[in-house]
């Protein structure tokens, strides 16, 4: 379904990912692992179509979303990408569902805004958070927070996730519950999963684990 090739980008003149190819089938997961700076970041946007790669093939179900023009990329994002980062990026001043329910803010049709509502309180089921439907996002713990953050990229029924360090700000046991959590609403929505982390325990709940490096995804055996 996600099919790079030969990708490169460069900021300032110097290379971040050089030339790098990558493959992901659909309903299937990959952890990214590698070391702060080696670019997982800046290749996790770019095939989330929020930046764009200097040379190389970014196909999306045979679509090259590097070739496409901002307003289309914004587009795509919407209606297949599912982003989910370190920060929950929670709009403070919204609910718990309200937040979960602005990627469908656009939704005109008053069919698919309560289909969406039915979505999103299924979602927040299983993701235990109906008893806090209704409160804010300062009023929630880190989990909860990111919960929030899971459901609301996953309302839009999104092909794939791309998840950046998502456990990266909780403890311990926290991060082993929500990447539980993480990977069983993958399977059950049979959503493709990536996941950069650098928790081991999150990296070997996927299908497979990938790492960056000399500006390349590669399997590391060690891993
Ligand atoms: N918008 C940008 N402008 C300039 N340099 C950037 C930008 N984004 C990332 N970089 C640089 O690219 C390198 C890779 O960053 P990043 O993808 O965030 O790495 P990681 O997520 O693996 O820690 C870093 O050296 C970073 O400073
Ligand atoms: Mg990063």
């Amino acid at each position: 379904m996600l099919k790079v090739e030969n990708l490169s980008k460069s900021f300032e003149n110097q290379r971040i990912l050089n030339d790098l190819s990558f493959e992901i089938e659909k309903g299937n997961s990959v952890a990214i692992v590698g070391p702060s700076g080696s670019g997982k970041t800046t290749f996790l946007n770019i095939i989330g179509a929020l930046d764009v790669a200097d040379s190389g093939f970014v196909y999306f179900n045979e679509q090259d979303i590097n070739k496409m023009t901002a307003n289309q990329r914004s587009a795509f994002r919407n209606k297949h990408i599912g982003f989910v980062f370190q920060s929950h990026y929670l709009l403070p001043q919204c609910t718990v569902i309200e937040n979960v329910l602005l990627p469908t803010l656009t939704y005109t049709n008053k069919a698919d805004k309560i289909a969406a509502r039915v979505r999103a309180e299924e979602l927040l089921d299983k993701l235990g958070m109906m008893p806090h439907k209704d409160k804010l996002p300062g009023q929630l713990s880190g989990g909860e927070c990111q919960r929030t953050a899971f459901a609301r990229a996953l309302i839009n029924q999104p092909q794939l996730i791309l998840a950046d360090e998502p456990t990266g700000s909780l403890d311990e046991e926290n991060a082993a519950l929500l990447s539980n959590e993480l990977i069983q609403l993958n399977k059950e929505m049979n959503t493709s999963l990536i996941v950069v982390t650098h928790s081991l325990k999150l990296a070997e709940l996927m299908n497979r684990v990938l790492y960056l490096r000399h500006h390349k995804l590669i399997t590391d055996s060690v891993f």
